[in-house]
């Protein structure tokens, strides 16, 4: 099976484990594209009242065509299950996350959820966290300042830019920086540094806060307990 297809199996596998009358996170990224076309058919097929709260604006969109209500993180009482996609997952189960420019939503609305489950081809489970760039969504104004700070202290900060040289921006309209470590030693450390930055509004170290994770493997979906 190629990345995509294992990408569907994970997004296919992790709807089983929706249950009816309940709110759902829907995360952002290409593997969670194929959990919400693979949940839209079983809202469709099995009359499932689902709420979907969603982490971006495309991933709204494509709940609603696919007729998934859909509702704010502000508009609901209480998140049962979020189900997203990670970018690197190490060992002891922590994420980097924000490879799609969404990570501040997907962390409010991962952080107001009673669980929380990653879907990911078997590509993304490595030793330690680093070697996918950490994504940091910055406010605009300042945000020259932070990186020279980024880049004084030694995180190897870029601004990420489209095709045409034009900033990435955030649902939020806000910049992305991403720090080329390599490696992370100490990510509490380093999250607790990063969040403390004025201009910097959320940084893509997601620690101690996933309960289920799906690994797409050649042999088949590996469903592993993180933590209760
Ligand atoms: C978006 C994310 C995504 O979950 C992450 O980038 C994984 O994406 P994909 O499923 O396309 O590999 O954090 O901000």
């Amino acid at each position: 099976m190629d990345q995509n297809e294992l990408k569907k199996l994970v997004g296919r596998k992790a709807v089983t484990f929706i249950q009816d009358n309940t709110v759902v996170g829907l995360g952002t990224g290409s593997t969670v594209k194929f959990m919400v076309d693979a949940l839209g058919e079983r809202v469709k097929n099995e009359h499932l009242h689902i709420v979907g709260v969603p982490t971006s604006n495309r991933t709204a969109e494509q709940a609603k065509a696919l007729g998934i209500e859909v509702k704010s993180v502000d508009e609901v009482d209480h998140i049962d299950l979020t189900i997203d996609g990670a970018d690197e997952i190490s060992a002891d189960y922590q994420g980097i996350k924000g490879g799609g420019a969404a990570h501040l939503f997907e962390k409010i609305v991962a952080t107001n959820s009673d669980k929380v489950m990653w879907i990911v081809d078997e590509s993304k489970m490595v030793k330690t966290l680093g070697k996918f760039p950490l994504p940091l969504e910055v406010i605009p104004y300042g945000s020259q300042q932070v990186l020279k700070k980024l880049a004084a202290k030694g995180l190897h900060p870029e601004f990420r830019l489209d095709e045409n040289g034009n900033h990435v921006l955030t649902d939020s309209k806000n910049y992305v920086i991403d720090l080329h470590l390599g490696q992370i030693e100490h990510p509490h450390k380093l999250a607790d540094y990063l969040i403390k930055q004025v201009g910097i509004v959320e940084q893509g170290l997601f620690l101690d806060m996933v309960n289920t994770i799906i690994v797409g493997r050649q042999n088949g979906p590996e469903v592993i307990q993180a933590r209760p």
